[in-house]
């Protein structure tokens, strides 16, 4: 038994519902919640702020070394001690993550401070490669799937909160596009690891999704 109790992992593709459940279950169990994409967002802007293209390596591994990304008490992702999770919104932000996380240096210095973050337990991580390679030994492993068309719709009306209309053809593209980079990349590709549970959240409804990952949760602390 680990000293705050279990570890939850949530991995899927973009727009699968894994932050919204994430947070909604962590908060449910008093756990923290960690959104490993946010890191991956964060360093994103970080190159864009001071480089704006990515592919310099020798750039992007000397930025890696003085990237300062954090997380405040209430769980706002910081860059240098400063909320950014607004601009992490953005959609090539998003792009320019997905690209910078094939590269291995970056995922080791990621996957290290997500280790650190989460090994005494008490959290839930959501990602792309908790349950096969951040935490393999994790005690909970949940696979979110759903639709491409209702994912698109999903993230539109995200973004729509935030002041962007974004038409959903454009959205259906940059999901698949991401998608694809993220499950055939050569380093801890997306995939469902052999002893996750596959929730499907197309016709879930949040509280449905939230309640799915809250009982079997339940299930595995009341024999731990
Ligand atoms: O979950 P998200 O959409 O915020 O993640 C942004 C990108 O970061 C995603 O396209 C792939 C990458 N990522 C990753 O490679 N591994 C993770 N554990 C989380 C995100």
């Amino acid at each position: 038994m680990r000293k705050n109790g279990i570890i939850i992992a949530i991995d899927g593709p973009t727009a699968s519902g894994k932050s919204t459940t994430a947070k909604r279950v962590a908060e449910r169990l008093g756990f923290l919640h960690l959104n490993t994409g946010a890191m991956y967002r964060a360093f994103a802007l970080l190159v864009r702020r001071r480089d704006h293209r990515g592919h310099d390596l020798e750039r992007v591994h000397k930025l890696l070394e003085e990237a300062d990304i954090s997380f405040s008490p209430t769980g706002n992702i910081q860059l240098d001690g400063i909320n950014v999770s607004r601009e992490l919104q953005e959609p090539d932000i998003a792009l320019l993550a997905s690209e910078l996380s094939t590269n291995p240096e970056v995922r080791a210095k990621l996957v290290e401070k997500q280790r650190e973050i989460g090994k005494n337990g008490g959290v839930v991580l959501e990602g792309r490669d908790i349950g096969t390679v951040v935490f393999p030994d994790a005690e909970l492993k949940i696979f979110l799937v759903a639709d491409p068309a209702i994912r698109a719709e999903r993230r539109q009306l995200e973004m729509e909160k935030l002041g962007t209309h974004i038409p959903l053809e454009e959205l259906r593209q940059q999901l698949e596009e991401r998608d694809k980079r993220d499950r055939e990349r050569a380093i801890s590709p997306l995939r469902k690891a052999a002893d996750a549970i596959e929730v499907d959240t197309t016709n879930l409804t949040i509280d449905g999704q939230v309640e799915r990952v809250l009982e079997l949760a339940k299930q595995i602390m009341a024999v731990t």
